[in-house]
């Protein structure tokens, strides 16, 4: 645990895309930080992975599977979960080439688990942790949200929608005890191409990628009572790419 104030004895934290990279770490990290898990994605089998290491640790963790790209199953993802005082919106992924060879489909798949999931995640679980008295909402956007990165268009406009959702719903649930926060990472080693994630890195003041475990620790600290009071930010944990 980063801090004895990161504090979540008691807490229910739901984490989408917790079965890989930086989700899986964020559940851990929460877990160890006392709060019980929900471990969501698609693959069972990692899911169930996740889960029995947080058991070994000592922690509470329970596996939910959903396909985020499917209203229906965001639904069923929010009734099973009930009433969480944590929600991590982490699950996405990233298409990078020529604007010209994204095809439609990809494009609107992109969009639908990228901002259409976190949307409709908060839809359902914000109100429930407002009129719970309170609660956490960390959404994990990017640095390409801020740099232009040639390639990145479409995947850097679902992160930049991200951060401006972070804005609005800190305006709209803060003032009921909800804080929303964003990470935005830089190049982070977890399922992606190493040879891409290390020349990202390479172009960062700190000179290298991130490790999963260094952006769990920004999201665990956002979900904590240590960030009491901050709410509406988007934290760059970029190794100062954003800064030059
Ligand atoms: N890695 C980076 O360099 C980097 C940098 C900046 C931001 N990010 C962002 O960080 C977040 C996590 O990325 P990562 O690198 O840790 O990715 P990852 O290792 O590929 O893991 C992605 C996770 O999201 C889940 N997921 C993806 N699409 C889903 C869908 N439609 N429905 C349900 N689950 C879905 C996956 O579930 P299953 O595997 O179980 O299907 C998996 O658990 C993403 O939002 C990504 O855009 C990553």
């Amino acid at each position: 645990m980063s801090s004895i104030e990161q504090n979540l004895g008691g807490r229910t934290a739901l984490v989408t895309g917790a079965t890989s990279g930086i989700g899986r770490a964020a559940a851990i990290q929460l877990a160890r930080a006392g709060a019980q898990v929900i471990v969501h994605g698609r693959d069972a089998d990692r899911g169930g992975q996740v889960v029995a290491e947080i058991a070994r640790a000592g922690g509470k963790a329970r596996f939910v599977a959903a396909d985020l790209a499917d209203l229906a199953e965001i639904r069923r993802l929010a009734d099973d979960a009930g009433q969480v005082d944590v929600l991590v919106n982490n699950a996405g992924f990233s298409w990078f080439g020529p604007t010209a060879d994204l095809d439609a489909a990809t494009y609107e798949s992109l969009f639908d688990s990228n901002v259409r999931a976190p949307y409709f995640l908060v839809a359902a679980l914000g109100p429930r942790m407002a009129a719970n008295g309170g609660g956490s909402i960390v959404n994990v956007a990017s640095m390409v949200a801020t740099i232009g990165l040639a390639g990145a268009a479409a995947y850097s406009g679902t992160k930049a929608t991200l951060t401006a959702m972070t804005r609005a719903w800190a305006a709209e649930f803060s003032p009921h005890g909800v804080r929303v926060n964003a990470v935005a990472p830089g190049p982070v080693h977890t399922a992606a191409d190493p040879a891409r994630i290390e020349a990202f890195g390479a172009t960062t003041p700190l000179g290298r990628a991130a490790q999963a475990d260094e952006i769990a620790e920004v999201i665990t600290f956002l979900a904590s009572p240590a960030a009491a009071y901050v709410t509406g930010a988007t934290i760059a944990a970029d190794g100062g790419r954003t800064a030059i």
